[in-house]
């Protein structure tokens, strides 16, 4: 089988999609699966060009993204390679990747994919949407608001009341976040109105729906789905970390967090938290994958749901694949179980 393996994309999550797809590439080109697979990379520059062959296998093999000059200022003309890919694999983060636009283009195409479709792409990219979702499944989360880039911008007269109802519905610190973005790109802790002020400033010039939400202090444990409507959870895994959150720098850069897997916690707590995954996962209709972020308030006991990424990180510090490899599937079986998913 011809596997397209789609990665870089017009999304602030360019980089980590180049780590993640090397890592899948490498699982692909395992024994067991190197007569069953052959890949065929297609990388997606920032401005959205996309580049076949030895382009593609060039920023794969050097993990650096490239900037070459559109070759033509059609930037949606498919590399005729495309059209001999038998099953897609997109390992693309963030906007324009993960949030159901290339969902939508691979569903016309007629060639299955891995992973969620549009509605379940596009309900885990927006973390407004999702937060509806999860919701209406009776999932507990933080406090928050959703508020545009309208409000923010447009109308001096709106900003300062905006501000106060801020302040006094979701307090300090909180967080404010571009509602469609990862790896915590364009998210700041807010502890003042100066703080809140910039922070939403600078959320907007990233979306134009932004929420904010009450900062917790509880533990981060996160947890592993895989399948299609009979998902599985995986064992769950811990992060912990000495910066003041877990931000882009302390995701990436090997040694400033740390991964516990499995994760210590009751028995009760754990399967708690796996049946709330399989419950988000079903409540945006997931497909395939996804990682399910979560909140454990130890002092209450409380487990809140943060967040559902319908393509997580496989870089080398990334949850995901540890989480299954610790579970019992190691990361060749992974990707190959991940392909026949999206064949079913
Ligand atoms: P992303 O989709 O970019 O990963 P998250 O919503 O997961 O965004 O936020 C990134 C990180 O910010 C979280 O892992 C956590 O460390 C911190 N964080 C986000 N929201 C909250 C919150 N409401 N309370 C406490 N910490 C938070
Ligand atoms: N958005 C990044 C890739 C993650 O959730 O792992
Ligand atoms: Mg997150």
């Amino acid at each position: 089988l011809r596997v397209g393996l789609l990665f870089g994309g017009r999304s602030g999550e360019h980089e980590v999609s180049i780590s993640s797809a090397r890592a899948i590439a490498n699982a692909l080109s395992a024994e067991q699966n190197s007569s069953k697979y052959e890949i065929l990379p297609f990388y997606i520059q920032k401005d959205g060009f996309w580049q076949a062959g030895e382009v593609a296998q060039q920023v794969l093999a050097s993990g650096a993204a490239i900037q070459n000059p559109a070759a033509s200022p059609n930037l949606w003309q498919f590399p005729p390679a495309a059209q001999t890919v038998d099953v897609w694999f997109p390992i693309l983060h963030g906007p324009n990747g993960e949030d159901g636009t290339i969902q939508g283009l691979l569903s016309l195409m007629q060639v299955p994919f891995v992973g969620s479709g549009v509605l379940g792409s596009a309900t885990g990219m927006d973390k407004i949407g999702m937060k509806v979702a999860f919701a209406q499944a009776g999932l507990p989360q933080v406090k928050y608001k959703a508020v545009t880039r309208a409000q923010v911008w447009s109308n001096p007269c709106v900003f300062p009341k905006l501000c106060d109802e801020i302040e006094s519905d979701l307090g300090y610190p909180c967080f404010v976040k571009p509602a469609n973005l990862g790896s915590s790109v364009g998210i700041a802790k807010v502890r003042s109105r100066q703080e809140l002020e910039a922070a939403l400033d600078n959320a907007a010039s990233y979306d134009r729906r932004i929420i904010i939400e009450a900062g917790v202090v509880a533990r981060e444990v996160e947890c592993a789905v895989l399948g299609n409507d009979q998902p599985q959870a995986s064992v769950i895994g811990e992060i912990t970390y000495k910066s003041d959150f877990y931000d882009y720098e302390t995701k990436y850069t090997a040694g400033l967090a740390d991964l516990f897997i499995p994760a210590v916690l009751p028995d009760a707590i754990a399967h708690q938290i796996q049946d709330m995954a399989l419950q988000a996962f079903a409540a945006v209709d997931a497909a395939g994958l996804a990682r399910v972020d979560f909140f454990y308030v130890e002092s209450t006991g409380e487990v809140l749901i943060n967040e559902i990424n319908t393509l997580p990180g496989f870089t080398a510090t990334s949850m995901y694949p540890q989480l299954w490899g610790y579970s019992g599937v190691p990361f060749p079986e992974l990707v190959d179980r991940l392909i026949q998913l999206a064949l079913e």
